[in-house]
């Protein structure tokens, strides 16, 4: 069976004080469902993220690095520098990211590229805008967004691979893509894998969905075959609603 996973990825929010009590409440959060728990606090508290959760089955994972090992790359972070520290997971190419960072497809393979011969897990992020939906066009850009940046690989990496289907115009907007409209996609980006891999390998891959997923409106999206998880932006920085949502499989 595919895992579930919900990830909250607290963008650039919470300082080290504002984390560490974030990370307490959550500990106290009950926990119903079989999901796998994911966290990305900002590169300065990942450290501390670790020793605040202690033994806690909540992974700590990072938001982005970059591609190069290490060098004249003033302000960045590599692979290894995160794995020093404890990470595993990385998520590569939010939207914010392809945005205001210019990330393009060719830097993504870079750092997916890295990430992988570092032995690291993936969250690949991609999602079509609100301009290509209204053409109609989601399907070509989410299945280019894939297949440049992910489909050079051995079938072999995907086992390291989580996709995260985030249409820009549902993040932070409060706008949420239907689960209908959620779950088309979903088995468009199955079929997609499955045309190039198989459909073993398209039917292991977990897709999560991304965009103003709240505790009310989190059952219905996770209840669509094809939504493996959920990448969880603003409800991830209140400990309540965020267990809300891991608790909704
Ligand atoms: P919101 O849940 O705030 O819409 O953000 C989604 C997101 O971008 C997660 O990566």
């Amino acid at each position: 069976m595919r895992k579930h996973i919900v990830a909250g990825n607290w963008k650039m929010n919470n300082d080290l004080a504002q984390t560490e009590l974030l990370i307490t409440n959550l500990k106290r959060q009950n926990k119903t469902s079989n999901a796998e728990v994911m966290i990305a606090p900002a590169f300065t508290n990942l450290w501390q993220a670790f020793q605040t959760l202690k033994d806690n089955s909540i992974e700590v994972i990072a938001q982005n690095m970059h591609f190069a090992d290490n060098g004249a790359y003033t302000g960045e972070v590599s692979a290894s520098m995160l794995k020093s520290v404890g990470v595993h997971t990385v998520i590569l190419g939010h939207s914010e990211r392809r945005a205001y960072f210019n990330e393009t497809d060719e830097i993504l393979v870079q750092k997916v590229n890295a990430a992988l011969s570092h032995n690291m897990r993936i969250i690949f992020c991609f999602g079509e805008e609100l301009s290509d939906r209204k053409a109609g066009n989601q399907e070509t850009v989410v299945e280019n967004q894939i297949k440049n940046a992910l489909f050079h690989l051995d079938a072999n990496a995907f086992k390291n691979i989580i996709l995260a289907y985030e249409p820009v115009w549902a993040i932070g907007t409060g706008e949420t893509a239907s689960p209908e409209q959620a779950q088309d996609m979903h088995a468009f980006i199955r079929k997609t894998v499955t045309n190039t891999y198989g459909p073993e390998l398209a039917n292991s891959i977990s897709i999560l969905y991304g965009g103003s997923v709240k505790p009310g409106n989190a059952k219905e999206i996770f209840s669509k075959p094809d939504v493996d998880g959920g990448l969880i932006g603003g409800a991830s920085l209140k400990a309540e609603d965020f267990y809300a949502i891991v608790n909704a499989f």
